[in-house]
């Protein structure tokens, strides 16, 4: 496990600067911005373009009540920090496609919509922090979540606050340095295990 990604000068600003922070700021999230991450999700690509992905949104400044559904359906370790962000979500997989068939890639066009609106956030200005950390049975309860469509992540977004408002245990995490696995790791050439070239520093 290596670096900070502050430190990998070929990514892009908005991936470098890319984190899941647990401050945020008392400060709404303007709506035109809230429907752009959105409108980046809807625009991601997905297997069959058959746009598996739906979300349920909770607005605290406008839609309180829709925004304490979603807090509910949190674990009590995301509750301790999620209620400081003025927007979370729930992503939802649709697991049949079109012709009523399970579609395996639902959980992958999900996570990637979801990556599509990350970066969108980060565009501008937001930040985004998901979890899998929330109770399924009862967001399918709570939120009338249909059979056939399973709860993928929560999703909290908002303008990055400051560490020192969390509690001492969450302000050490939020300070920690990020790592990551080396692309030695991850990468094979074509066979599973055999070193790529295009994964070795300075290649
Ligand atoms: C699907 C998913 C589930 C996650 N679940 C939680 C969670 O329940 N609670 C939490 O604090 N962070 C959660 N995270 C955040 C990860 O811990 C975080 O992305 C990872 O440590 C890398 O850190 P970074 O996003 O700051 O680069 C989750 C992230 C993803 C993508």
């Amino acid at each position: 496990m290596t670096q900070s990604s502050n430190d990998v000068p070929a990514l892009h600003p908005l991936l470098r600067e890319r984190w899941s922070p647990r401050a945020f700021q008392d400060r709404p999230v303007e709506p035109e911005k809230i429907e752009s991450i959105l409108e980046a999700a809807r625009w991601a690509p997905s297997a069959m373009n058959e746009q598996p992905w739906r979300f349920l949104i909770g607005v605290w400044a406008t839609h309180p009540a829709a925004y304490d559904r979603l807090f509910q359906i949190l674990l009590p370790g995301n509750q301790l920090w999620a209620g400081q962000a003025p927007v979370l979500m729930l992503s939802v997989a649709k697991m049949r496609n079109s012709k009523d068939q399970p579609n395996p890639h639902a959980f992958h066009d999900v996570g990637q919509a979801v990556a599509h609106l990350t970066v969108q956030a980060m565009a501008l200005g937001l930040h985004v922090h998901q979890m899998a950390g929330f109770d399924a049975a009862k967001a399918r309860e709570s939120l009338s979540i249909p059979e056939g469509y399973d709860p993928v992540a929560a999703i909290a977004v908002g303008y990055q606050g400051d560490p020192n408002s969390l509690p001492e245990n969450l302000r050490e995490r939020e300070l920690a340095a990020r790592v990551r696995r080396p692309l030695s790791e991850i990468v094979f050439d074509g066979q599973w295990g055999e070193a790529a070239e295009a994964a070795e520093p300075g290649s």
